[in-house]
């Protein structure tokens, strides 16, 4: 007996299957599309000249002094990437407790932006990190303060800081500040400084839902910007203040950056930046928080960037170089996941390669 005929089964009404029949077809109803605009490559910027440094942790990125820099601004805006973030990286002896490099008109990000601005005019958008952590030499993202309770993160002495960095960035041409540090009401500040200074037009990508996450570990090798205890503790310093829940150290963002444990909070923490004037809205990592893009997408309007970071590319390169998976694939699938939950942009270190490759 032909197995066709084996048994009488219903003959199904519903034949989805009919619709993935060929590639053409299934271009053809595809609901999600990832185009070379939607994406945003990052950049880390280095001070000096003819620097080209591979990042271990991150294979195939490297540091760019601004001269080598320009090159590959070149090579995103050919293959149609519209949007660039980035990213200052200085060495020890820049870095202080209070961070001011990352307000130096010389510093390698308001370089960086002056000469993009004039190599590529208003072709390319710039977008630029608005964070202490590369500069604080304790690496974190504000100023720490010793309270009757410990050294703590200050909120509010960190808000100027950043508000003159996102203002330096302006003045040398960004496009699009972006704050990640995570204090309150730095959006408010920043859009203040920046109004106040004749920077109306400046636009803010706020890093609103921001998580504390692992997948954040290369990075902060890239950008030498990881949590350190402070470098000259007094004999009885009291721990940084981490707090319950979790536990946390000096060395990780638990008492700024959100728990991952937080679904409502995140919309809270957008709807904030949103009111204190921010023009997008970002969440970051992507993947391990797609449930809290697509809540997301429904409360507000702003345009939502998600952000593909470094350990999520990092784990895709070792499993591909591990031979565990395709990775042209395996980025495919991601960055469509990523945009189908409700991004508009999404940052990724893959951009560059995913559209040299034609894996999209
Ligand atoms: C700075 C900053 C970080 C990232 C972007 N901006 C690191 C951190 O918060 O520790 C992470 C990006 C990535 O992992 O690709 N605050």
């Amino acid at each position: 007996m032909s197995p066709t005929k084996s048994l009488s089964l219903p003959t199904p009404i519903e034949r989805p299957r009919r619709l993935r029949a060929s590639g053409a077809l299934r271009d053809l109803i595809a609901e999600t599309h990832v185009h070379p605009h939607d994406l945003v490559m990052p950049y880390f910027v280095v001070p000096g000249r003819s620097e080209t440094q591979p990042i271990a942790a991150l294979p195939g990125v490297s540091r760019y002094s601004v001269d080598t820099l320009l090159p590959q601004l070149e090579r995103a805006l050919k293959l149609g990437v519209r949007a660039v973030m980035v990213f200052g990286v200085v060495g020890q002896p820049e870095k202080s407790p209070g961070g001011e490099h990352a307000h130096d008109p010389r510093g390698p990000v308001p370089v960086a932006l002056r000469e993009a601005r004039r190599h590529f005019g208003n072709d390319l958008v710039l977008m630029s990190d608005v964070c202490l952590c590369a500069y604080t030499d304790h690496g974190h993202c504000g100023l720490l303060r010793e309270t009757p309770r410990g050294l703590v993160v200050d909120n509010d002495s960190s808000l100027s800081a950043l508000a003159r960095m996102a203002l330096t960035h302006a003045e040398a041409g960004a496009d699009i500040v972006s704050p990640s540090d995570m204090m309150d009401g730095r959006v408010a500040a920043i859009r203040q400084s920046l109004d106040a200074e004749g920077h109306s037009g400046v636009g803010i990508l706020a890093y609103a839902v921001k998580y504390a996450s692992a997948f954040y570990g290369p990075f902060r090798e890239a950008a030498g910007s990881a949590p350190q205890p402070p470098p000259t503790p007094p004999p009885s310093a009291p721990p940084l203040i981490g707090g319950a829940g979790g536990g946390s150290s000096p060395s990780d963002r638990k008492t700024y950056q959100m728990d991952p444990r937080n679904a409502r909070e995140a919309l809270r923490e957008a709807a904030l930046d949103e009111r204190e004037g921010a023009d997008m809205l970002m969440v970051k990592p992507a993947l391990p928080y797609l449930d809290i893009l697509a809540r997301l997408r429904g409360h507000t309007t702003l345009p939502l960037v998600a952000y593909f970071v470094s350990g999520e590319y990092a784990m895709l390169k070792a499993a591909a170089r591990a031979g565990a998976l395709d990775e042209g694939s395996a980025v495919a699938e991601s960055l469509s996941a990523i945009k189908r939950a409700g991004a508009d942009l999404i940052l990724s270190y893959h951009a560059l390669e995913a559209l040299e490759s034609r894996w999209l």
